[in-house]
């Protein structure tokens, strides 16, 4: 996607590898500065996933399958078993930094096997590299097809609202529940997106609202809790959003605060879609029952972190009784009985287990 900075418009992805250093867009710092993390080895690569530098479960997977491709990389030894084994403990410490996000568990496997399959080191170190590149491309790729295939749900002059982060920054580029947006933007159509905050992290607010305003796509950010009140007020035509990991039956994990957008939505009679490449099936789960979700530190809700006018910094306050604790869910399941449709990079599939089968083959 391009980025203005300073007057100038570049391209960038959200996360790439450059002469076997991994590079991301620092997500963090967001809306507040753009900068570059520069991480050199597997195991800073896995704490910038850990440590939500990077997010969204698709920039997650990629990043994650080249941290795998920096170990195979990195291993200092001299048989293909020490490789494997050296290849083996990196797979762990990655697939142990976030539990939800399925795109991450796919990754790590692919390059890992990869490892695993090729009987010489240097093929094995080559070949790693490359598929981890061929993944992130690929995610690219099912992104913009998954705009494709999202585009024309959108009409002329409709509002759309979404949850959390699902754009080019959760992504490789394009973004799943953006890149519609994206697509109806180059073919000349007028979108107008409502961004909820998305407490506690804030990537509504951080992330969806700063790459929208880099697109020139007119949006409103509002809190959470305002949602229902817009389906209500009839300001909502559609709903779209991402997803971390979807089950075999069609129920979805996405967010915390994702489910009750889509129960609200069924209520009130407003299409409510998934946007996900297939990367993000997990068919061993037979339904979100199966799904892990992540449970973070409490500091997140109990803290708030933003620029201050004031001090020209960003900074941290406590916005609760010090005596007082949080439950910190990152991520809710939403059933498959209140999504209209999942878009992917294959075409909109219904959420049942049968189409989702019949579009995995
Ligand atoms: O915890 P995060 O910031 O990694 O979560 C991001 C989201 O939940 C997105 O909505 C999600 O990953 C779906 S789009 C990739």
């Amino acid at each position: 996607m391009k980025v203005k900075l300073e007057g100038k418009v570049e391209h960038f992805r959200t996360v790439w590898m450059e002469n076997d250093i991994v590079k991301m867009i620092d997500q963090p710092k967001l809306p507040h500065k753009f900068e570059i993390l520069t991480l050199k080895n597997y195991k800073e690569t896995a704490e910038a996933i850990r440590n939500m530098n990077v997010r969204g479960a698709g920039a997650i997977g990629v990043t994650a399958g080249f941290a795998i491709a920096q170990a195979a990389l990195e291993a200092p030894y001299d048989t293909t078993e020490s490789l494997q084994k050296y290849v083996q403990e990196a797979a762990d410490f990655v697939k142990a930094t976030r539990p939800t996000a399925q795109n991450l568990f796919y990754a790590v496997e692919k390059v890992l096997n990869k490892v695993k399959s090729h009987p010489t080191i240097m093929g094995a170190k080559f070949s790693a590299k490359r598929l981890a590149q061929t993944l992130a491309d690929e995610d690219a790729n099912a992104c913009k097809k998954i705009g494709e295939y999202g585009e024309p749900l959108l009409k002329d002059g409709c509002n759309l609202l979404t949850h959390c982060n699902a754009g080019w920054l959760a992504f490789t580029d394009y973004g799943s529940a953006l890149s519609p947006v994206y697509i109806a933007k180059e073919k000349g159509k007028k979108i107008f997106v409502y961004s909820d905050e998305t407490r506690p992290r804030l990537q509504g607010a951080n992330l969806t609202a700063w790459e929208l305003g880099q697109n020139g796509i007119e949006h409103r950010i509002i809190a959470d809790n305002a949602s229902g009140w817009l389906m209500q007020l009839g300001k909502v035509d559609i709903i779209i959003v991402g997803a971390d990991r979807i089950a075999a039956n069609g129920d979805t994990a996405n967010k915390i605060g994702t489910y009750e957008k889509a129960v609200i939505a069924k209520e009130n009679n407003i299409p409510f879609y998934i946007a996900a490449p297939t990367s993000t099936f997990d068919l061993k789960c037979e339904n979100g029952k199966g799904i892990p979700i992540e449970e973070r530190d409490e500091k997140e809700v109990l803290y708030i972190q933003g620029y201050s006018d004031t001090t020209k910094g960003v900074e941290t306050v406590r916005i609760s009784p010090k005596e007082s604790h949080a439950l910190n869910y990152a991520f809710d399941v939403t059933p498959a009985k209140y999504i209209t449709g999942i878009i992917t990079e294959k075409g909109i599939v219904k959420p049942d287990k049968e189409s989702i089968e019949k579009l995995l083959q």
